[in-house]
């Protein structure tokens, strides 16, 4: 009987309860310490909630690149999308991050979307359906506010030509055996799962193809994508490129109990296209920390660490420090209530992605504009 609590943490699968400390000592990941923060806050000033509050909480060698940083020497941003579905709010999370990098660092971003992938691993989805959902998402991360003369999307299958010597490099340095170890395949993997992982790596080496600058790359994503760069890290220098470096960020939660906002669980994950009526009936439908009554939830108060309701604000919806810390004293000690928080953030959820999705129409007739071949 397969455990219901261990964590499994893939690029492909979230399960069980995620313990962060442990996947820092089992993916050999450094934890963001506080000197590494005040390091950060030399060119970023004010730090991001994300950083303050921790959602991003692991490197690679992030200190390296800070180190060449002020030595001179560029970097740049690299993070992608696997096309299945419609964005959700989880993704949009390294997305936000990336681009409060980009415009700090003044950097370009390469981002893949990996209709490829999302193909060979997905049984039920076609090229065609993958396609359609790169050039959909592509429309989520320009609502953003990225600018297009730093901004680079790679369509995997479109632009092929431009990674396929890169990814046969890449290919040629991998054994079977290590892909196996690292990611976990099997007798019955497809085989176009098993090269797939070139081409993921390409992005990292790219800028110095298309301008003859080595320079390191610098990847903002969650931890599930982990595997992918030990990998890429391990051939970068047998190419005569800089390994990429990482800062990985934790797992937004589903409204249900347990587990990240996964488009698996459409019913509690808020897609960037869902209405006001969806966005309030997830919400509503929320697990929290709340009690059984309303009556005991007054008497004995809330519990904010175990509630999704909190976390969006903690992560996404609250960014004045003062204002969180009254809320989860106000919760603890039960002076508001669920439908309270439930009501609030449904409003700030609703009033963000009208906006997103006003950004994102608009994003059609800039799109190609980010494209890389453009
Ligand atoms: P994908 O589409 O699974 O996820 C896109 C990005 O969102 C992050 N993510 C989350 N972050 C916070 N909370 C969540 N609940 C959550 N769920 C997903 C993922 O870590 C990722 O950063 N193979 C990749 C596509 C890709 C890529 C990359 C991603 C290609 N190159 C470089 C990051 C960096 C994929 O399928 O991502």
């Amino acid at each position: 009987m397969p455990n219901e609590d261990e964590m499994v943490v893939t690029p492909w699968e979230v399960r069980g309860r995620v313990d962060y400390e442990k996947l820092i000592r089992e993916f050999g990941t450094q934890p963001i310490t506080e000197e590494l923060l005040e390091q950060l806050k030399k060119h970023l000033g004010e730090l991001h909630l994300q950083l303050r509050r921790r959602l991003f909480f692991s490197h690679r060698d992030l200190d390296l690149i800070l180190q060449l940083y002020e030595q001179g020497k560029k970097f740049t941003l690299y993070t992608g999308r696997g096309p299945s579905g419609h964005v959700h709010v989880g993704h949009l999370v390294p997305w936000i991050f990336t681009k409060y990098l980009q415009d700090n660092f003044d950097t370009r971003l390469y981002f893949q979307m990996t209709d490829d992938e999302k193909f060979v691993i997905e049984e039920n989805l076609e090229l065609r359906e993958t396609k359609e959902f790169a050039y959909e998402n592509a429309l989520d991360l320009i609502a953003l506010g990225f600018k297009p003369e730093n901004t680079f999307i790679i369509f995997d299958v479109q632009d092929i030509g431009l990674l396929y010597d890169i990814a046969l490099e890449v290919s040629k340095r991998v054994t079977f055996s290590t892909a196996r170890a690292v990611f976990g395949f099997q007798d019955s993997t497809n085989i176009g799962w098993i090269f797939w992982p070139a081409i993921q790596a390409v992005p990292c080496f790219i800028h110095s193809k298309l301008t003859g600058e080595n320079v390191p790359s610098l990847i903002p994503a969650a931890i599930d994508q982990d595997p992918y760069w030990r990998v890429t890290r391990d051939v970068a220098q047998k190419l005569g490129y800089f390994k990429p470096a990482q800062i990985h960020c934790r797992f937004v939660p589903g409204l249900g109990k347990g587990g990240k906002m996964s488009a698996s669980e459409p019913e509690t994950c808020i897609f960037t296209t869902d209405t006001p009526h969806d966005i309030k009936t997830k919400i509503w439908n929320a697990f929290t920390g709340g009690r059984p009554t309303v009556k005991e939830q007054r008497k004995l108060g809330g519990e904010p660490d175990i509630c999704t309701v909190y976390q969006y604000f903690l992560y996404l919806f609250e960014d004045n420090d003062d204002k969180l810390a009254e809320r989860q004293g106000d919760c603890r000690t039960g002076r508001i209530v669920c439908g309270d928080c439930k009501a609030v953030l449904t409003e700030r959820v609703t009033e963000f992605l009208l906006d997103h999705q006003r950004k994102r129409e608009r994003a059609r007739d800039t799109v190609e504009d980010f494209f890389i071949t453009r």
